[in-house]
């Protein structure tokens, strides 16, 4: 893209509010070198903060980042146990500079299954962060959607029993409210790196209008340009939500 183009992002108003991305690829990587999946697990935590950096830059306001699916337990107990001790080390070294740069961090997911050690720091990562105001950062970890409407439907039916809800009919709105990402606005655009083109259980029931973007590059030599390429296709779409294209384009409806 050239130069000028990516100086235009910036001031847009039809930038994505919230970017989802699957980060697919790291053992492929790492196998075409002909080193260990480890190897590209740690260069995948690279260009994280790379895009992370883009997008408090950028003023997006919410990234979810897919870390570890409730799926991903099933890889070879060496690759869990590794993902896990990167996962904490990452924290340990970013959560200061992710505060220092106004991010709020939050996790999405059955955190119940990690070491306590790592329950730990999650929530001091939340707790250190939460009054910034800059980018949301959502990792999501051991995360499932449906994971995310099963933990919804239980929180609803404790209420009901409780008597904190009434009777009351299971709406889209009630469901909304339970889901784990409640206060964040739906993603606008999703990005699945790795060439693979499916949604592997990630955020099922958010996604549901959100543009899909798919890429062939593997996550660790995903950047900057290459999200930029992924905003560019997400602002040439016309979103419509079930309306014409004649009503949007005469602005006859709210979108
Ligand atoms: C994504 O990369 C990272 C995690 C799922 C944790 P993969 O590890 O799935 O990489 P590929 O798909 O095997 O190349
Ligand atoms: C999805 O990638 C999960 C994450 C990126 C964390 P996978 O590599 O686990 O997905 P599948 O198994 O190929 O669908
Ligand atoms: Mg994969």
């Amino acid at each position: 893209m050239p130069t000028d183009d990516r100086n235009k992002l910036e001031s847009d108003s039809n930038n994505p509010r919230h970017i989802a991305i699957i980060m697919d690829g790291n053992g492929r990587w790492a196998q075409k070198r002909f080193m260990p999946r480890a190897v590209g697990h740690q260069a995948g935590v690279k260009t994280v903060r790379k895009i992370v950096e883009y997008c408090a830059k950028h003023k997006v306001e919410v990234l979810t980042l897919f870390a570890f699916s409730s799926e991903n337990w099933r890889r070879p107990e060496a690759e869990v146990s590794l993902l896990m001790a990167l996962f904490m080390a990452t924290l340990q070294r970013e959560i200061n500079k992710l505060d220092r740069n106004n991010i709020r961090l939050r996790f999405i997911g059955d955190r119940t299954a990690f070491s306590d050690k790592l329950q730990q720091k999650m929530a001091e990562g939340e707790a250190q962060t939460q009054n910034n105001t800059a980018l949301t950062l959502v990792v999501a970890a051991n995360y499932g959607g449906h994971w995310d409407i099963c933990q919804a439907f239980q929180k609803v039916a404790e209420k009901m029993a409780t008597g904190e809800l009434k009777n009351q009919a299971i709406s889209e709105q009630l469901i909304n409210q339970h889901l784990s990402t409640a206060d964040l606005p739906d993603p606008d655009l999703f990005i699945r790196t790795g060439g693979e083109q499916r949604v592997s259980n990630f955020m099922l029931w958010q996604l549901a209008y959100t543009e899909l973007y798919f890429t062939a590059t593997l996550w660790p030599d995903f950047d900057q340009n290459s999200l930029e390429d992924a905003i560019k296709s997400f602002k040439s779409r016309q979103r419509r939500f079930g309306h014409t294209s004649e009503q949007v384009l005469n602005k006859s409806v709210t979108l």
